[in-house]
């Protein structure tokens, strides 16, 4: 069958264009620094963020590694959301692989709030204690349905976490979708963090990689552990260069997934189905039930989601979906 497929905005397919681009990239070996795309990426990504180094990696989730360990040491505590990917969807490898201690927080839509970041940390008080030295945001949030920060709130945490010297990192895997729903530079959102990240392979529809920016003792620390976990790729010009055309081609266009976003949203919640958080970007949460039995329901209408808890599904919109995939996904809640 042919699906609508919402389980994520990470199942989009290189477009004939991307693929082109993709062909045509002059490549070199870029664990030996020779890749000529991978270093304009790299160039291209630290200057739009204004930051001094950039470093191209496989995954959201090594992005998100990278940052923790170049910034702490074994049995340090870092300060997260209670549903921030790293701590929900990473495997453990903050424990296993930087050896911190998480302290998860709580708060609406995924999103810290400064005044509760400022009470958890945890600073050279006493040899009981853990060390707080890294606070991690998400922006847009994953579990808490596409949130975005507004650019206060960020600039908040880091003022308070910086005036006790801890550092931040944002896992702005989806960045360009809160800067696409909120019209805040993505400059603006790098500025007051140390180290910020986001993700090719979601959104902006390339097939994979991520990128890691900050100052360049941290990506230079970055790059070492990157090479050491086994990240280092070759002639990886053919996906940075997929990576550029998603930057020139697939950010503005991110508004138009928010908007079927919405009109599923929308049409949830005429049918009655309790749509447990607001959807201001591309990801939309309602809750049935029995969300498995839903899940197999909706893919005999041809429409595929993900059952995040034994009550709840979500539905991703991206490139893939475009204005006859939502009617069809609406058509398709007619089973439910
Ligand atoms: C907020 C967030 N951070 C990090 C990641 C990890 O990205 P990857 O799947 O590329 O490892 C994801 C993936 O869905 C995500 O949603």
């Amino acid at each position: 069958m042919d699906f609508v497929d919402l389980r994520s905005d990470t199942v989009t397919v290189p477009t004939p264009a991307m693929r082109e681009a993709m062909a045509a990239a002059p490549v070199g070996d870029d664990v030996m620094g020779e890749d000529p795309t991978v270093n304009a990426l790299e160039a291209r990504v630290a200057q739009m963020l204004a930051k001094e180094r950039a470093l191209f990696v496989p995954s959201g989730t090594m992005a998100n590694l990278l940052a923790v360990v170049s910034q702490t040491r074994p049995g340090d505590s870092v300060i997260l959301h209670q549903d921030a990917h790293p701590y929900v969807y990473e495997s453990g490898n903050l424990a296993m692989v930087a050896g911190v201690l998480v302290s998860p927080r709580p708060g609406a839509c995924g999103l810290l709030d400064p005044d509760d970041v400022a009470a958890a940390i945890v600073r050279n008080a006493d040899h009981h204690r853990s060390n707080t030295t890294l606070v991690m945001i998400e922006n847009t949030t994953n579990r808490g349905g596409g949130a975005v920060y507004p650019l206060a709130t960020v600039e908040a945490i880091c003022e308070r976490a910086h005036q006790q010297g801890l550092r931040v990192h944002c896992d702005g895997a989806r960045i360009f979708n809160a800067v696409v729903a909120s019209g805040t530079p993505v400059r603006a959102y790098a500025r007051p963090v140390d180290t910020i990240s986001f993700c090719f392979s979601k959104g902006l529809g390339a097939p994979v990689g991520s990128i890691l920016a900050g100052e360049a003792d941290v990506i230079d620390r970055a790059h070492r552990y990157r090479k050491m976990l086994g990240g280092g790729m070759r002639q990886a010009g053919i996906l940075a260069a997929a990576a550029l055309h998603a930057l020139d081609h697939h950010i503005d266009r991110l508004a138009d997934d928010h908007a079927r976003a919405a009109a599923f949203l929308h049409a949830l919640t005429d049918r009655g189905i309790a749509a447990p958080l607001p959807a201001p970007t591309n990801i939309v949460f309602f809750d049935m039930p029995d969300a498995a039995a839903a899940a197999a329901r909706l893919a005999e209408e041809g429409l595929r989601v993900g059952v995040t808890a034994p009550t709840r599904l979500r539905a991703v919109f991206h490139l893939g979906i475009d204005d006859q995939g939502l009617a069809r996904a609406i058509d398709a809640l007619r089973a439910l």
